[in-house]
């Protein structure tokens, strides 16, 4: 798959590309990324690519010619390498929020173009004509875009295949059947005691070896946590017929 960025700040994505997990779907091409200087296709000496608003106001707008042109070679340049036309996504805070579901239909789909917002943004004539999408990452604002194309292609690389060492670890995470994930311990099995207090140690189930039992107590952890945190989280699973007979059993027995 394909992600082609465009942005002001390309610089921002390095590091990205050279470390953990995104390193790995980067360099095994599970992920190809190609950034694109919105700056190189401006027509001016000043590479401006931003002007004031009609009607006054605040801020700048980012302008609609560098942007079309900008566009136009990244069609080229995926027609050039027999890829598809990708759609284009723009991230905004009034675009849909971002759930896992979206990430997952990402990750399952050739890719696309992700255009990253500076200033008040952009020019309403290009969002009118072009995007296909419009992406927030939450109610608050960013200084730009950068940051959610960087959690959308992180969040879309680790579904990849063969980008995570073990498979099944994202089938686990939270989201991915609707619930928020287990609590997690590891070594040692008892933290010594402090002055004025007890050892802390591992619930005795993750030490019994029945593993029958341990998958009951992690799925009695998710409903109980996502009952207390997130409770549209089990209605919307309740709808979709994804809890058993022995998960509702379970939550109502919690005192919420
Ligand atoms: C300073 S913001 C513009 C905010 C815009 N004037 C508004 O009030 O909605 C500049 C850019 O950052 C990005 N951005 C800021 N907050 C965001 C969010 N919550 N989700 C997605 N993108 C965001 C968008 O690309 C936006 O165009």
């Amino acid at each position: 798959m394909r992600f082609d960025v465009i942005t002001l700040f390309p610089e921002l994505f390095a590091p990205f590309q050279s470390i953990g997990v995104t390193r790995r779907a980067f360099e095994s091409k599970a992920v190809d990324v190609r950034l694109w200087q919105l700056r190189d296709f401006a027509d001016d000496a000043y590479r401006r690519v931003d002007d004031r608003p009609y009607g006054g106001g605040p801020g700048m707008v980012m302008l609609v010619e560098p942007l079309e042109r900008a566009l136009q070679a990244i069609h080229a340049d995926q027609a050039a390498q027999g890829g598809p036309r990708l759609p284009v996504v723009m991230f905004s805070p009034a675009g849909r929020p971002l759930t896992q579901a979206r990430v997952q239909a990402l990750a399952d789909s050739p890719g696309a173009i992700l255009l990253c917002g500076r200033y008040e943004g952009v020019d309403q004539r290009f969002v009118d004509a072009h995007v296909d999408e419009e992406v927030s990452l939450g109610d608050y604002v960013l200084s730009g875009g950068e940051l959610p194309a960087l959690t959308l292609m992180d969040a879309v690389a680790r579904l990849r295949p063969g980008v995570l060492h073990d498979a099944a670890s994202h089938q686990q995470d939270s989201f991915s059947d609707g619930l928020l994930d287990c609590p997690h311990y590891s070594r040692p099995e008892m933290l010594a005691a402090e002055a004025d207090g007890e050892g802390r140690g591992v619930p005795a189930v993750l030490l019994s070896g029945n593993h029958a039992r341990i998958a009951r107590w992690r799925r009695e952890q998710q409903l109980a946590i996502t009952a207390r945190r997130r409770p549209e989280l089990i209605e919307a699973a309740r709808a979709r017929g994804a809890l058993s007979k022995e998960d509702e059993c379970f939550l109502k027995t919690l005192l919420l």
